[in-house]
Parts: structure tokens; sequence; C-alpha cells
């Protein structure tokens, strides 16, 4: 893939060295990104201490702190990582993953109540609040950046865990520094198990394994290296402006080596029996075309919410990030000896620009990498066999939408360097009115990924994985534009649209129509999950109303 070095960059956007980018980059048509303060917005007030007549049946007490990890051989990397504790409640329910930065496992039930003492102990300068990505709950305790708190500071969490059984996960949402810190490593996991999930005999224990899929880029001294300049509303100085960090900015940090539980050449030494593995996608921005290399399919037994009704065997699964995909890996006819790779496959993005620049030395997005690695190394006697029902799922119906007639939309943009929603940016304390929704609606949303003409780059639009806060939704169509159908069409055949999502990728020219219930009132986000994109400003506020209010 051929990458443009600056001269060839400024040549094609028609900018000579030196000059301002405002007039090209800045938002013409957006608003402004507020930087008010926030105000506290439908009565809910910040659970700042703990309430008295909240019985927790699971207290935690969880750190973001800075710390090193043994990735690559010779020098450690400096990290941040969160840290846990429980304080009261099954001892098991926290599993620290040894010498790594991710993690960790909060394991909780359907129905507890989780207090999670929130403790911000990164350096100064690095304000930070934790999101529970997928879980439903309050708008106090779903991670807001209104708010996070500064170093030093702490945070009280309090809510039930509604949610049926399935793989969420938990990250920081600092306004405009959520992809920072992520990539220094701050992402857990928060397994929730039910009884009806409990029932099924799928693997257990050692053989229910997370696995965390990242990219990152080292330098030579086994840093971090996370070059990334926001390119949204400011006065860019061409002179100065390191392009690589321009690039991603715009595109999403792209890294050049694969980390899966924060760990280099993944190998998994396994067993001549059936695995449950769940994937999540904890890149800022890659998105990955998943396959066994021995064209194996893959067995898909859930999504982001939990199980599918029944297991479903595709040639490939697509994971955008922040996606989860629980998988069956059936082991048991292979011998000692036997080894298969899980391997992201090349497909097309549709970027004019991002084919071409990629990001420095890493492999653009849609090239070809290698995930892990599975050795079979022991024999086992085990012979799970893979149920053919898992559950009885009612997807939401186009009839149930009160707005079936004329959808809510949203058209993804791209307006000089900055990605838009609906042509706004970002704005911490506001809610347009055609953001605002009633408790207890069920609505259809569709995302409209827009051609972008006369941009200077990405006229085709990128790959978009939205992500709604407070609720799970049902995917119910996707349409293309016929002459970008060729490049959605080289990921088409991995999309699980079926099952319960709070992610979906929005491929170039596609308009994908979602169906949602909102049964959580106040405010919450809605936002591109490409990190980038999210803290540049893809991502506003939407409002659930009660409907007394
Ligand atoms: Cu995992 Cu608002 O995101
Ligand atoms: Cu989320
Ligand atoms: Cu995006």
């Amino acid at each position: 893939m051929k990458k443009l070095n600056r001269r060839k960059f400024l040549k094609l956007s028609g900018l000579a060295a030196g000059t301002s980018l405002l007039a090209a980059c800045a938002p013409k048509n957006a608003a402004p990104a507020s930087t008010a303060m926030p105000g506290m917005a439908m009565g809910a007030a910040p659970t700042a201490a703990p309430s008295a007549n909240f019985a927790p049946d699971l207290e935690i007490a969880l750190k973001a702190t800075s710390g090193a990890a043994q990735i690559l051989p010779g020098k450690p990397t400096n990290v941040w990582r969160y840290a846990a504790n429980v304080v009261k409640g099954d001892p098991g329910a926290v599993v620290t993953l040894p010498e790594t930065y991710t993690g960790p496992i909060i394991r909780a039930k359907k129905g507890q109540k989780v207090r999670v003492t929130f403790t911000n102990d990164l350096p100064a300068g690095q304000p930070s609040i934790v999101h529970w990505h997928g879980l439903i709950v309050p708008q106090a305790a779903d991670g807001h950046p209104m708010y996070q708190i500064d170093a030093g500071k702490t945070y009280v969490y309090e809510f039930e865990v509604g949610n049926r059984a399935g793989t969420y996960w938990f990250h920081p949402h600092t306004h405009g520094k959520t992809g920072l810190q992520v990539n220094k490593g701050l992402a857990g996991l928060f397994i929730v198990s039910d009884p009806e999930q409990d029932a099924l005999a799928l693997p257990s224990g050692e053989f229910d394994l997370p696995l965390v899929i990242q990219d990152r880029t080292f330098d030579a001294d086994n840093q971090f290296v996370y070059d990334v300049q926001n390119m949204s509303g400011m006065n860019h100085d061409m002179g100065s402006m390191n392009m690589n960090a321009m690039m991603q900015g715009m595109m999403g940090f792209l890294g050049d080596r694969i980390l899966v539980n924060g760990k280099p050449d993944f190998a998994l030494s396994a067993s001549t029996r059936a695995y449950r593995l769940r994937l999540l996608n904890g890149s800022n921005s890659r998105i990955y075309k998943l396959a066994w290399s021995d064209g194996t399919p893959i067995t898909v037994l859930g999504v982001d919410g939990g199980l599918l009704d029944k297991p479903i065997s595709k040639k490939y699964v697509m994971l955008a990030p922040a996606q989860r995909a629980e998988i069956w890996l059936d082991l048991s006819g292979r011998k000692v000896g036997d080894e298969i790779t899980l391997e992201s496959l090349a497909f097309e993005t549709g970027e004019t620009g991002g084919m071409m620049m990629g990001g420095g030395s890493a492999p653009a997005l849609g090239q070809p990498m290698r995930i892990l690695k599975v050795k079979v190394d022991k024999q086992s006697a085990e012979t799970l066999k893979l149920p053919d029902k898992l559950t009885a799922l009612t997807p939401l119906q186009t009839s149930e939408a009160g707005n079936a007639a004329a959808p809510r939309q949203f058209k993804l943009t791209l307006n000089g360097m900055t990605w838009l929603i609906n042509n706004r940016q970002f704005e911490m304390d506001k809610a347009a009115a055609d953001e605002v929704v009633n408790l207890g609606a069920t609505e259809i949303w569709e995302f409209s990924n827009e051609k972008n003409p006369g941009a200077m780059m990405d006229a085709n639009g990128m790959a978009h994985p939205i992500h709604m806060h407070g609720v799970q939704f049902n995917v119910l169509s996707r349409e293309v534009l016929p002459d970008l159908k060729p490049i959605r069409d080289t990921v088409m055949d991995g999309i699980v649209d079926e099952g319960w999502r709070d992610t979906v990728l929005v491929m170039p020219g596609e308009k994908v129509r979602v169906i949602v219930r909102f049964t959580m009132p106040g405010r919450f986000l809605y936002h591109c999950h490409n990190l980038e994109h999210e803290d540049q400003g893809m991502m506003r506020n939407f409002d659930v109303k009660p409907l007394s209010a």
C-alpha cells in the first residue's frame, strides 16, 4: 500500500506548507463544541458519596493508576491500568489477569446491586470517569464525561445489573481523552451471568476465555506510541504539523502490532475439547475480519448483548471497535500438536485518504493481520457438544416502533477533517430537540453514512461503529449505495445482525436501521466508537424523558 508523504498530501489537499488549515478544517455548519461546565441534566445528581439506602450485593474498589507491564522482551512498558478488589461480596467477582495491563474482569450476576468506588490515580491533568459499556444503568452511573473527576478524586457508582448474561466492558470516557486513556491500557471486562445461561452446557472455567484484541505501536524503548492530533475546529499550522498524527486524529489510531489480553504473539495452549471464546475488540479504531486460518467456519454464540437464539456459522466475522463476539471453538477433532491461527483478513474500506496514508508504520485499515494462535497440546476426554438452541430471543418488531413511518435520521458526514452526526459536534451539556425521546418509547433510528462530495479526503466516508449508551438494540436492515456495494460486500458475510447489540458497524454508503426501546430515563451518549472520532466530537447526547416531566 502506497503511503503519501507530506508534500504529496499538501498537493492533494491543495494547500501549501505553512498554510493555516483553518479554512479547510473548521467545520462550516457545525455547532461549536461547548466548553461550558456541565450542567446537571434531568435532575440526576452525580453519585459522589455512597447512599445509605443502597445495599450492595457486590462492592468493588476500582482505581485507574499508572504502572508498568512486561509486554515485549527487555524494557517494561509504562501503562495505565485498572486495579480492583472486592470490598464486599464474592471475592471471585474480580479476576486480575497476571502480568498485563488489560482487565480486571468483573463477574456479576443479573439482579445484583453493585457499588463501585472509583479512584482516579492517574497523573495530574488526566481527569477520568468509567463507563460500563453495554450495561443499562442510571445516568449518574453511566460515565458521561460531565461526571469526570480529576486525579486524586473519587466517584461512587451504584447500579443494579439489569442486563442479561453477556460480555460487557468498561473503559474511560474522558472528554477528548478517551482514545489516549484506552490506548495507555485502561479497559476491563464486565461479565454478567444469569440462571438461564448457567443452565446451558457451555464451556466454563478456564475453557470460557475472554480475549481482548487491541493494536498498539511501540517505540524503540518499548513504550506505547499514541501519535494523534485532534483535528477538529483548530487552527492547524501545516508547517509544524506531524502528518501521521494529523491522519490518525482524523482517521483513527492504527497500531502496527496486535496484542491479545495485552500480550504480543498471543498463543493459547489448548486441549482437545470445546472452548467458549469471548472476543472484545478493544482497539481504538481498527476493525477486524476474523477467520480461522484453516478455513474452519466461525461459530458465533453471542454478540454485544448476550447469546443468540442459536449458534450461527460464518466464514468470517466482522468485529468493529467495542463489539463483542462469543464464539465456540471445537478442538475435539484435533490432534495434539495441531495449530490453528485466528486471522484478520483483508477487506475494502472505501477510504480514499486513509488507504493511502495509513497510520505511520502500521498496516492500513483492512490490511490482513494475525491475531492469535491456538496450539493444541493436551488431550481431553471432555465431549461437550454445541447446543442447537441457546435461548429464546424476542427481538423488537418494526410494528412496535412509534416512528416506523418516519425513522429518526442520523447522517454521518465529514466536514473539513471533522466527522459529524447530523452536522453537529459533541456539546457537553446539550441535546437538540431531535435528540429527545420518551421513556418507554420504541423507535427506529437510521444511521446513514453519507458521501462527502468535495471533501478533501474520504469523499466516500469511513466505516463508523455507532454505539448507543443506555440501551441494547436490534438491527433491522441495511441498505447500501450501489457504487459502494462492492466495498461493503467485502465484509457483508461477516456482519452479525442477529441478537442484541449496543454497537453497529456502518460501512461507507450504508444506511443501517436499528430498533431500540428506551427503558432508562436520563441523558445518555451516542457516538462513533472509533475513539479518535469520538474524541474529536463525533458524539452527541440524547435525552430519555420521563412522560411526567
Ligand atoms: Cu464504549 Cu461511549 O462507549
Ligand atoms: Cu458505551
Ligand atoms: Cu467514526
